[in-house]
């Protein structure tokens, strides 16, 4: 079996055109939805990440405003920001750019943000909302997931699900959000035993650990569904420079029925559900 590639770029390329027809609908009736960003230090990933969600915002009509501090910005600065744009009735989504520097706390600051306004789905009244089931902001990437798994009808209910890696941005939510839909889910981890054992029982795979070319065909089971959210850069052999997923690509395709390609699958679809959330919050605020 040669799997199908579920491609990131076609799906949110369609849901980035339907929500440039309702924000434009939002900002015909006084309501200009609008994404602040805020960026502190210098991390060139960070800076590349930040400066595609701003582009992105732009080309579907939400209006989007950076602050960028510098690498030894404090604490109190970042959070008397937040505390501004919480108040500010103009302002429907707030991201701050993970990592943070050393020296400021990233729990104080997402939880300074106002629940209302955390469209990266961060804060833990969203968290908490998620895991119980009820309406909340979906973290951007595993809700990527799920609208990629869904735009190919992929079976959840009854389904096992693995998801490698427990984070609080990917693997925790992915987890949860299998779980609300019906699959079996197990998470595994670094601290996993024998990972293979679960990850061939599975019939959707989701690896999230950030180890390039780590879930390979053998560990996958015939037909399964692989979904790759890692972004790897490798820095040695002949593919060095080059962005590399998680799963080892060329193996698992051999194996899997559907299997999402690095770049150009689930990467993409982080960015579109951010503009989902930030129309989301609009269309709250407008009533
Ligand atoms: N750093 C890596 N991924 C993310 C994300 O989805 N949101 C934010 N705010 N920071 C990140």
């Amino acid at each position: 079996m040669t799997a199908r590639n579920i491609d990131g770029n076609a799906l949110s390329a369609k849901l980035r055109e339907n929500f440039a027809t309702e924000a434009a609908t939002l900002a015909q009736a006084g309501v200009t939805p609008c994404l602040v960003v805020m960026l502190v230090g210098d991390n060139p990933a960070s800076a590349v990440y930040v400066r595609n969600k701003v582009a992105a915002c732009e080309k579907a009509g939400i209006k989007s405003l950076k602050f960028e501090y510098p690498a030894d910005a404090t604490e109190a600065e970042v959070l008397a920001r937040i505390a501004e744009l919480n108040a500010d009735p103009s302002v429907h989504g707030i991201l701050v750019q993970l990592p943070l520097p050393k020296q400021i706390d990233e729990d104080k600051v997402l939880e300074a943000i106002s629940a209302e306004k955390d469209v990266d789905g961060f804060h833990a009244e969203n968290f908490g909302l998620l895991l119980q089931g009820r309406k909340s902001f979906y973290p951007c990437t595993p809700w990527g997931v799920m609208k990629m798994l869904e735009s190919e009808n992929v079976p959840i209910k009854g389904a096992e699900a693995v998801v490698i890696g427990r984070s609080n941005i990917v693997g925790k939510p992915m987890a949860v959000m299998l779980l609300s839909q019906g699959a079996t889910v197990t998470v595994c981890h670094s601290q996993t035993k024998d990972l293979a054992f679960h990850t061939r029982r599975a019939d959707i795979v989701v690896a999230a650990v950030g180890k390039p070319k780590f879930l390979t065909g053998d560990m996958i089971k015939p037909g399964a569904v692989v979904i790759d959210v890692g972004i790897n850069r490798l820095l040695e052999g002949p593919d060095a420079g080059k962005l590399c997923g998680d799963v080892d690509f060329d193996s698992a395709r051999e194996v899997a029925s559907l299997i999402t390609p690095v770049p150009g699958g689930v990467g993409p679809m982080t960015i579109t559900m951010l503009l989902g959330n930030t129309l989301e919050s609009a269309r709250r605020a407008a009533g």
